[in-house]
């Protein structure tokens, strides 16, 4: 080890004793972890972005922490760590934020900001000053409830962390009562060169989801240059409804009802378009649109009913009134619609006025009416002044449809349009000027293009302080979601009701959940409910603020403010403000308006020099008095054995004892997406394998399902994994249900790993890392890295990341390894080695490998590459054919 760099991150007890060692040349700051941690129960996301950074300077330095979250999310928790004291971002009024803000600023002291706004994401930045060979952790948590559109739930999450990062990972758990009906993953990460970091792994129960995304340094370096990661990691997917009238969950004393039946037709509709085509929507915009209109006219069904005017300074209709959308009318209106050209003013109050006319003067029995309005200006010609033209539109409608308001670009007053489709009964939705556009438009549309169902009205009994209850109309792919508090002590029951028109004729839902009744839900997530319900109530608070006036205005207002600030939210009537160690520096977080400019006030950070200390000295200061053995490091604490820490799964490879085969499941793989079958296709009569106990069960993760077979289970050392070009290897001892020992070779260095203990040796170094200590416990070095972290250790070593696993299962401790990263074009051998295994499945319980047609049983196995240790679905297949060699191929009688 000629040039290496040893860096130690331990909290808790250290010993060591190291002869002087060159450092690399380095990066001064460095973001040495970036982990992102997402679970999501029954819809509601929590979030949690940790970033440690190290500053390795002779002096001290400010240091950045920057990072995109979704629109829809607030914020619910920031905190600092810095030498040994965590700084909590305290949520206040917003009022009082920007007093205390504004004081720091005229001081000259310190820096605002903290926020700004994309298209779908928000940023979140801070910085603290760091002392010389310091540290400091920055962790952001936000909140936010997935909402379904077009048959879809969508968790985005970003990754920026501006540089290549050694110990670097998103995990993301999903956890789904009604069962996972597909899960896809998305994102620019996975046209990278990274796809292969990504997995995800759907448990057997299908309730349960995993996707781990663990590139190595080197890949981010690889992909993405010095500047490291940036982009999204994108996760669809949707639940089964087989329950017409919804699902409905109770705990701690709130409840959660979701809403979306699928056993109802399609109500014919009676749409108006009401499209601006005043000169600002010259050139791009006019086209676009065009471009969208055809599209849309296109999509319309033959029972629906339209309506299509153009308006600058006065309003063109296409045709008086509403008209069916039979072949012939929809050709003509497309030829009107391409000769739709920009010029003139903005007459929005007459295209509105003209538009209910349309809608009202042609009544039509079990339809749904449906007012889209396209604006990308202020109203400059007419009817001028917004709150007139607001009030003449409620009028108008009524309260009989909903009115949608698409606003393009940025020179409309979207609060005027935001206000105006609120007040009656529907949305509004900006249109970016940007290529995709008509997509844009197009996708807006689908969202509405099927009602089902029109005057929803939502009753429980026994519960109070109720989200909003009654929805105009309910569309196909979306989900209506009802939270409130049970008030009734004695209630055992919580039960609903929902009435609501569909085709032809009132139908009613009527569900009853049990209040006692126990959710299984990670402790940290056992109040969800309520914060989905604080979540919800400040969202339509806020939108219903825009519409009231007055008394009630405040009382709407005031009410979102004290949700906000009992449960830290940071939404636009709050701010979370950080006070750093440097006393009087403070940084305030605002939640930026839609559409808001950014807003970017800085003044260079106040550099507090805490002096400079030798990170050397440190290390030999807590050398003083402690044990010493030899030339070994062992880093100690405190070993507690409950349950598992990491998620790991590798799109290869994993082993499993036998489960008892009774339960179903499906692994998923980046890009395929598929449906989960309803009734899973299960061979009867297939010869059981031996007896159970005394197999040990392995996993080759493949599509359309897994492939997995037995080893006998004993006493032997197998190869898991070599890789010559990198000189990388993984050998173990088979015992049990698991691993008792695994070494790993790379180069010079040797880690063996047992149950109790991990040991790393090269000819400079001997350090020991022992299992169940809490906190970030790592090493290390040039090219290679190890970080404990309770039950989980992750190594990378070159190009190949692997992560072992302790797993306990009942008096039986073992390891589990899971390969994480192998280095592009490798060529590896040993069970864990084989990197792409492709099979079809035949009729009569058979599959094909590699031109060979074997007997397969459709079973399970305990995927143990994840920490959870979920029962995922595979084929059973004899091992020669799952590893085209024997048994013997892959023993070896030296770790
Ligand atoms: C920091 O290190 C540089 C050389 O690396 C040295 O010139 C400088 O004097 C050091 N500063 C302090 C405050 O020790
Ligand atoms: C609703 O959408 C789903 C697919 O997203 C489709 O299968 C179903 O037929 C639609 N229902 C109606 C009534 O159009
Ligand atoms: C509704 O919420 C408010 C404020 O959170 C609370 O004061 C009130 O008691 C709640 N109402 C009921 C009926 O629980
Ligand atoms: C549906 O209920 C409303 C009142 O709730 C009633 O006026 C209407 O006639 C009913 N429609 C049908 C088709 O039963
Ligand atoms: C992620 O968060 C969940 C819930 O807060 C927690 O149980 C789990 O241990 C975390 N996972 C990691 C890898 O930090
Ligand atoms: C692997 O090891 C062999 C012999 O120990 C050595 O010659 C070779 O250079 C090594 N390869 C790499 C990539 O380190
Ligand atoms: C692990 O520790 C236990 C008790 O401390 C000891 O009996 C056992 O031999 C150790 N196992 C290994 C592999 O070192």
């Amino acid at each position: 080890m000629a040039h290496a760099t040893i860096l130690l991150t331990v909290f808790g007890a250290l010993f060591l004793c190291v002869t002087s060692v060159p450092f690399k040349k380095q990066r001064d700051v460095d973001i040495y972890s970036f982990h992102i941690n997402s679970t999501v129960t029954s819809r509601y996301a929590i979030n949690v972005i940790t970033s440690r950074v190290a500053n390795r300077l002779n002096e001290s330095k400010v240091v950045h922490f920057e990072v995109k979250i979704p629109k829809n999310a607030f914020i619910s928790k920031f905190k600092m760590m810095i030498e040994g004291k965590t700084y909590d971002g305290i949520v206040k009024q917003k009022e009082e934020a920007e007093q205390q803000y504004s004081q720091a600023v005229s001081r000259g002291e310190s820096a605002g900001i903290v926020s700004s706004v994309g298209r779908t994401l928000e940023e979140f930045k801070t910085s603290v000053t760091v002392a010389a060979f310091s540290k400091v952790t920055f962790e952001l948590t936000y909140e936010e409830l997935l909402k379904r559109r077009l048959g879809k739930y969508e968790l985005r999450i970003h990754a920026q962390p501006m540089q290549p990062v050694a110990d670097f990972k998103i995990d993301v758990y999903i956890n789904e009562q009604p069962d996972i009906s597909f899960l896809e993953v998305k994102g620019n990460f996975k046209t990278q060169e990274l796809s292969s970091a990504v997995t995800s792994t759907l448990a057997d129960s299908t309730k349960e989801a995993w996707v781990n995304f663990y590139p190595t340094r080197e890949q981010q370096t690889q992909c993405c240059g010095e500047n490291g990661l940036n982009g999204d990691l994108l996760i669809e997917y949707d639940v089964k409804r087989s329950e017409q009238k919804g699902e409905l969950q109770a705990l701690n004393g709130y409840f959660v009802h979701y809403f979306a039946p699928t056993d109802t037709q399609q109500i014919p509709k009676n749409v108006v378009f009401l499209i601006d085509r005043s000169g600002s929507m010259r050139g791009t915009k006019i086209h676009q649109t065009r471009m969208a209109m055809l599209k849309i006219l296109q999509d319309l069904s033959e029972d629906d009913y339209f309506g299509l005017s153009t308006f600058d300074s006065s309003v063109h209709d296409w045709k008086p009134e509403l008209l069916q959308a039979t072949k012939k009318n929809l050709q003509e209106a497309k030829a009107f619609v391409n000769t739709m050209v920009a010029r003139g003013g903005t007459n929005i109050n007459q295209a509105l006025q003209n538009g209910v006319e349309m809608i009202t003067s042609h009544p039509r029995q079990g339809s749904a009416s449906i007012l889209i309005l396209l604006t990308d200006g202020d109203p400059t010609s007419g009817e001028t002044n917004t709150m007139k033209i607001r009030s003449n539109a409620k009028e108008a409608i009524g309260g009989k449809f909903p009115l949608y308001c698409l606003g393009f670009g940025f020179d409309v007053n979207f609060d005027f349009l935001k206000e105006m489709a609120l007040e009656n009964d529907g949305v509004a939705r900006r249109i970016y000027e940007d290529s995709d556009a008509d997509l844009q438009l197009q996708g807006f549309y689908e969202e509405v293009a099927t009602p089902l169902l029109t005057d929803v009205q939502l009753n429980y009994i026994g519960a109070a302080n109720l989200t909003q209850t009654t929805f105009k109309q309910f569309y196909n792919g979306s989900e209506i979601v009802v939270a409130g508090q049970i008030t009734d002590n004695n209630l055992e029951t919580l039960q609903t009701e929902v009435i609501a028109i569909s085709k032809d004729t009132n139908v009613t839902y009527q569900d009853s959940v049990s209040i006692k009744d126990v959710i299984d839900v990670l402790p940290q997530h056992e109040n969800f409910i309520q914060r989905l319900w604080a979540y919800l109530t400040v969202k339509q608070l806020l939108e219903k603020e825009m519409t009231l006036k007055g008394d009630e205005k405040e009382a709407a207002k005031k009410n979102a403010l004290d949700l906000s600030l009992k449960y830290e939210f940071v939404t636009p009537l709050t701010s979370m403000v950080v006070t750093k160690p440097q006393e009087e520096e403070i940084h305030v977080a605002h939640k930026p308006k839609e559409g808001e400019k950014q807003k970017i006030q800085r003044i260079s950070a106040k550099i507090t020099d805490l002096g400079a200390r030798s990170g050397y000295q440190k290390i030999n200061n807590r050398l003083q008095g402690s044990k010493v053995e030899g030339r070994s490091i062992s880093l100690s604490g405190s070993a507690d054995s409950h349950s598992f820490v990491s998620h790991g799964i590798h799109n290869l490879f994993a082993m499993a004892p036998v489960e008892a085969p009774n339960r179903f499941g499906v692994e998923y793989f980046l890009t395929e997406r598929l449906r989960i079958p309803s009734q899973p296709h299960r061979p009867k009569n297939v010869p059981i394998t031996p007896h159970p106990g005394h197999q040990t069960r392995f996993l080759i993760s493949a599509q359309p399902k897994a492939i997995c077979y037995d080893v006998p289970t004993g006493h032997y050392k197998l190869r898991l994994l070599l890789d010559s070009s990198s000189n990388f290897s993984m050998n173990a001892e088979l015992s049990g249900n698991g691993f008792q020992l695994i070494a790993i070779h790379y180069k010079t260095a040797k880690l063996l790993t047992s149950t109790n203990e991990s040991v790393y040796s090269d000819e400079k170094l001997n350090m020991k890392l022992v299992w169940g200590q809490s906190g970030h416990n790592s090493i290390e070095l040039d090219s290679m890295s190890i970080f404990l972290r309770d039950k989980v250790l992750d190594i990378t070593m070159g190009s190949v990341r692997v992560v072992l696993l302790l797993h306990k299962k009942g008096n039986e401790v073992f390891l589990w390894p899971s390969v994480r990263q192998l280095p592009k074009d490798a060529n590896t051998q040993g069970i864990l080695g084989k990197t792409d295994l492709q099979y079809t499945e035949l009729p009569d319980s058979k599959v094909k490998i590699m031109d060979q047609e074997v007997l397969a049983q459709l079973t399970s196995a305990i995927d143990y590459r994840l920490p959870a240790a979920p029962s995922v679905q595979c084929w059973l297949v004899p091992f020669q054919s799952a590893l085209q060699g024997e048994l013997s191929d892959f023993t070896i009688s030296q770790l």
